[in-house]
């Protein structure tokens, strides 16, 4: 109402001023009108009654002449009437004739414009006419002049009555033209609102109209585009410093998935299943696989529902699932599905171990394996990624889900679920390094996988410099505009923004994990593998994988050994391995070294104590393995080339003591953001036997800064923080695209 008055106000005063200054000039202008009126009507009167005049004055009867006056003079209008023979003479006129009328002062009365006489009823008009009866025929022997007054007071009631109707239409005119803006100004304001209140919540003036919704309007698309712009660095700036302060956890990310996303459903897609149904005899057993992936999306999944799309790989996979094939995880707290998606044995062979894992994975490690590519196996892969987006299509409960792709056994996946569903928000993280476009250039199916993994509206690697290589590989081997300056990739007409989010684990880890004391672990660990209390002991924590570098550290226990023997029969390293891919002959042939290079190193130092490689092959649960972390004094990771490597984290998280020394591969995504632990190079045998030995000797003060720094680091960058910031990027994205007509806009 207050900005409707702003309106009005000047709009009535400025009408009321216009009214104020016409007044007078509609008064002159009227009674000019009236003037010229009176003067025809005298003129009439005069021509009219001249003639029975003349022929009374003729008669020389004034009296009759002045009754004659007299009567005429009722009529309503006509004031007085009177006659001058002369300059000179005495007026022969009606009883009504002002007195200031008399014939010397007849000439007064002439001038143009001085028509009027101002008296106590109102002005008088005053007209003197000279007879000119074409009746006489001498003009001349006849003079003589005569005076008409009218009364003029009707004009001045006719003034301000017109002044009245004027003041009346003035009135009138304002309330309309207040009315009608009044009106468009509320409803011009209630929509530009609505406009701006629609653009702050994301939707709006630049979304594409749908059947329903009333046109955008084009004139507001700039002001739009540049409201939204500052929109994104208020909220950019907002994250920046909200980040800063917040600390990550399951709440957080419920937050985002309920405000930013609006409660959308997460699909998470992975070939390997977070929960697996084993049959051991009458039972059946559940097993959480050793997989860094999983170890940092089920805590994700547990935190934002939805579903899990994986492949159901356990003997008694297909007894516990309903006919959906969904089955509610964690068995003791369901808290989201997994849908198992069934494979062959003949697409599982081709798809899992063979290209990917025979093909991609050497490709990206570059552990000097060598890649192999078989046109069955990537017939297979293809054929699965369809599977799977088939999977995710039944899953999707709306046109546009959320659907994070994991990993490179799905390459194609992004780019076949876009297909299907053009809007949905397909977030992809490739757990694995990415090589240099040389490297890369050796694979048959380059610009198919690319083109697949494109499909993705972001593209996540665990470090920048696995950004820069994808983006490289791209310009290399695609027709795509590639923007360095953003990390955006245009391709196809899309673009996919390739990010680089560093996973991690949960923080803090699940206090059953930390239930029994470090002094506890120490002893029991100790005991259960017949080494005296105060020994030595370093921990390794690995699938039984060539990239993770085990027969390296092996050869670096070896030469700690040899160029330090006073640790001979004083420590020991326990390398838990679990057997994994075992189909492959790669991954047999590297089992068999391990055992081989074990059993050598431990026959040549066992004669004098303890052995110093404890090899265990077998899968460790959750548990086992925080018990043999915090009884340990140092964790070794060896990798030759690792995306992220979580152990390294796990092992952090596990030493609430502050204790125990992290030797770190250079090679790890991990040794980026954890520099205090001793970083080595696991090629360099000489370097990582002195690493160990540092390790060993290390004071209490010195361990507990170096633990201190990285459990800070780890702390503050959590896995919720990972998928955090993907899902934030995410919600910015979709509402990017709600407010343009492009589908995919720079984040
Ligand atoms: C590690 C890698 C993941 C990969 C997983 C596969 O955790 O970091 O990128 O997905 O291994 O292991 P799997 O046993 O499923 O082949």
């Amino acid at each position: 109402m207050r900005l409707s008055l702003r309106f009005v106000l000047p709009l009535l005063l400025v009408l009321a001023g216009i009214a104020y200054a016409v007044a007078p000039l509609i008064d002159q202008l009227t009674l000019g009108w009236f003037v010229r009126d009176l003067d025809s009507r005298s003129a009439l009167i005069a021509n009219t009654i001249q003639e029975p005049l003349l022929e009374q004055l003729a008669a020389g009867k004034k009296v009759k002449i002045q009754d004659f006056f007299n009567r005429i003079t009722q009529d309503e209008r006509l004031y007085a009437v009177g006659y001058c023979a002369a300059a000179t003479a005495k007026i022969l006129a009606s009883r009504s004739l002002p007195a200031e009328i008399q014939c010397p002062q007849l000439e007064r009365w002439q001038n143009p414009g001085r028509h009027l006489l101002p008296s106590a009823q109102g002005p008088l008009h005053i007209a003197v006419r000279p007879m000119t009866s074409a009746a006489t025929a001498d003009v001349a022997a006849l003079p003589g002049q005569l005076v008409l007054v009218h009364d003029m007071s009707f004009i001045t009631r006719r003034s301000e009555e017109s002044k009245r109707y004027l003041f009346y239409v003035f009135m009138a005119l304002g309330a309309a033209v207040s009315l009608i803006t009044v009106i468009v100004a509320q409803l011009s304001w209630r929509g530009w609102m609505a406009g701006v209140r629609a653009l702050l919540r994301g939707e709006g003036l630049l979304r594409r109209p749908e059947a329903h919704a009333p046109p955008s309007l084009p004139g507001f698309k700039p002001i739009a585009r540049d409201l939204q712009r500052l929109i994104s660095e208020l909220e950019s700036e907002n994250r920046a410093r909200d980040e800063s302060q917040l600390t990550w956890t399951p709440e957080t990310l419920r937050t985002i998935l309920h405000g930013e996303l609006r409660g959308e459903d997460v699909i998470v897609v992975s070939n390997r299943e977070p929960y697996i149904h084993q049959r051991r005899g009458e039972r059946v057993e559940v097993q959480r696989p050793a997989s860094g992936l999983v170890t940092a999306l089920e805590p994700i999944m547990r935190a934002c529902s939805g579903t899990w799309i994986a492949h159901g790989s356990g003997s008694a996979d297909r007894e516990v699932v309903d006919k959906n094939d969904h089955v509610a995880v964690p068995p003791e707290n369901p808290a989201y599905q997994i849908r198992r998606v069934w494979l062959t044995p003949e697409e599982e062979a081709g798809y899992y171990y063979g290209f990917a894992n025979e093909g991609l994975w050497p490709l990206c490690h570059i552990a000097h394996v060598r890649p192999i590519f078989r046109s069955s196996d990537w017939a297979q892969y293809i054929a699965v990624n369809r599977k799977f987006a088939q999977a995710v299509m039944s899953e999707a409960k709306t046109k546009n889900p959320i659907v994070l792709v994991q990993d490179y056994h799905f390459a194609l996946l992004p780019k076949m679920i876009r297909d299907e569903l053009p809007e949905a928000t397909i977030i992809s993280f490739w757990h694995i390094p990415w090589p240099n476009p040389e490297s890369f250039a050796i694979c048959p199916w380059r610009e198919e996988i690319l083109a697949g993994m494109l499909g993705s509206s972001i593209m996540g690697f665990h470090t920048q410099f696995h950004c820069n290589n994808f983006v490289d590989t791209v310009d290399r081997f695609l027709e795509a505009r590639v923007d360095r300056a953003s990390f955006n990739v245009s391709f196809g007409g899309k673009l996919t923004a390739v990010r680089r989010y560093p996973i991690s684990i949960a923080w803090p880890p699940d206090a059953e994990l930390l239930q029994k004391s470090v002094p506890d672990c120490r002893r029991d660990i100790r005991q259960m593998n017949d080494l005296p209390p105060e020994h030595k002991l370093g921990i390794g924590v690995d699938r039984l994988d060539y990239t993770k570098g085990i027969l390296e550290r092996f050869r670096a226990i070896e030469r700690l050994l040899e160029l330090n023997p006073d640790w001979i029969g004083r420590f020991t390293f326990v390398q838990i391995a679990a057997p994994t891919r075992s189909g492959i002959d790669e991954y047999q042939h590297h089992e068999a070294q391990v055992r081989t290079l074990a059993a050598r190193i431990n026959a040549r130092f066992e004669r004098r104590g303890p052995a110093p490689i404890g090899l265990k092959i077998e899968q460790h649960a959750p548990p086992q393995v925080y018990e043999y972390f915090r009884a340990a004094d140092l964790c070794f990771v060896s990798s030759l080339h690792d995306g992220m490597n979580l152990v390294a984290k796990e092992f952090v998280a596990a030493r609430d003591d502050e204790r125990g020394v992290l030797i770190l591969s250079e090679f790890t995504g991990a040794a980026r953001e954890l520099p205090e632990a001793l970083i080595v190079n696991p090629y360099d045998a000489d370097q990582c036997a002195a690493a160990l030995h540092l390790a060993l000797s290390m004071t209490d003060v010195e361990q507990r800064d170096r633990m201190r720094l990285m459990r800070g680091l780890v702390a503050e960058f959590n896995v919720f923080r990972w998928a955090g910031r993907m899902l934030l990027d995410a919600a910015t994205k979709r509402r990017h695209n709600r407010l343009t007509d492009k589908p995919d806009l720079l984040i």
